[in-house]
């Protein structure tokens, strides 16, 4: 394998078509011979810093670190760290990076991760950043779509649900994209539709896209279903809440209109958007989904503690500006430098991904 272009996994940028498809291929093979790849990182720390709750992530990394014949540390609840004592994230991350090889986080501020891999000294994996981003769900999901659908290519694609809050929503469209063929339906109320920067990239990648609101007009023509929970910690009320919730619900009913070749997948967990009765649906794939995870996050470390060496980056020099988005990591950590990138007459926050015009 060639080395990872990139040293961390903040955003599926971070990727390559082609390191993508070579670490799903490498999942599917750590699947076929498990046995084979224990020991590949023997004396490796992986530091797993969640300051928001998992089951699936946090669970998987560790127990690729494990299989791999790594160990891990960490922690599941900063209030059992010293962030409770009030220590910022660049201090939580440089003093972590000195006992660990590799760190994945998840934290419920957009933007988090990349503000983690400006000083780390090892590798930081996102494992999502409040509603922004979940690459390595993209990277499970692809990992499944291998083994299910046995294509990346030409897929017609329903998201449904929270499709504003759901990261892993967002991380997918930006990966399906890349590939030929593929187009999207998008199925959610007028509230909880995709954010304005992610149709903009699927118009700018030349992908056809719908917004509907009816998940059984769009049953028909789906070869994939991507279903996602209404997110109630991202709402601002539990009113407004409560006037979302349960709008969405997979059944079997719906699932008779659906191809016979449909493959539905869920990042889980699920609140009550699939009904019980479809996990016996032979479409349903979304436990062997967090099985694929496992592989996805064996496969990614092992790819990018190939050539790790540690080293202290040198954050970049910041601008007199502020991003316009109150919830990201930028005005919760008053020492980060405010960077920005281009793209027409837009500024685009390089945290959180926010855009202003010029
Ligand atoms: N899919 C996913 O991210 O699940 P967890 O929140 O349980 O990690």
């Amino acid at each position: 394998m060639e080395p990872m272009q990139s040293r961390h996994l903040i955003d599926l940028d971070d990727l390559s078509v082609a390191e993508w498809e070579e670490i799903t291929r490498l999942a599917c093979d750590i699947r076929e011979h498990m046995d084979d790849y224990y020991g590949v990182c023997r004396g490796r720390i992986l530091a797993t810093l969640f300051y928001e709750p998992s089951t699936r992530t946090q669970m998987s990394f560790q127990t690729a670190m494990l299989r791999l014949g790594g160990r891990i540390i960490g922690f599941d609840n900063p209030a059992n760290s010293s962030v409770s004592k009030g220590e910022s994230l660049k201090d939580t991350v440089r003093v972590v990076s000195g006992y660990s090889d590799i760190i994945a986080m998840r934290h419920p501020t957009a933007g988090a991760a990349k503000a983690a891999s400006l000083y780390s000294r090892v590798p930081v994996i996102n494992a999502g950043d409040g509603g922004h981003l979940h690459p390595t769900q993209t990277l499970t999901d692809l990992v499944t779509l291998r083994n299910e659908k046995g294509t990346f290519d030409g897929l017609c694609i329903g998201l449904c649900g929270d499709l504003k809050n759901g990261r892993t929503v967002h991380s997918l469209i930006k990966a399906m994209a890349g590939f030929p063929g593929n187009r999207f339906v998008l199925i959610s109320t007028k509230k909880l539709g995709v954010p304005a920067y992610i149709k903009d990239f699927l118009s700018a990648a030349g992908c056809p896209w719908q917004e509907v609101d009816s998940l059984s007009e769009a049953m028909p023509l789906l070869d994939v279903l991507y279903m996602t929970r209404i997110q109630r910690e991202r709402f601002d009320s539990p009113e407004e809440y409560e006037r979302q919730k349960g709008v969405y619900i997979l059944d079997a009913a719906k699932m008779k209109a659906a191809k016979k070749d449909l493959v539905v997948l869920h990042p889980l967990p699920r609140v009550d958007e699939i009904a019980i009765e479809v996990d016996d649906d032979p479409r349903a794939k979304y436990f062997e989904q967090t099985e694929y995870g496992l592989y996805a996050r064996m496969a990614l470390m092992m790819k990018m503690l190939e050539n790790a060496h540690k080293e202290l980056p040198v954050p970049p020099k910041g601008v007199d500006a502020l991003c316009a988005n109150p919830g990201c990591i930028t005005h919760q950590e008053p020492y980060l430098p405010h960077t920005f990138r281009k793209s027409g007459d837009l500024l685009v926050c390089d945290y959180c991904d926010e855009r202003t015009l010029l």
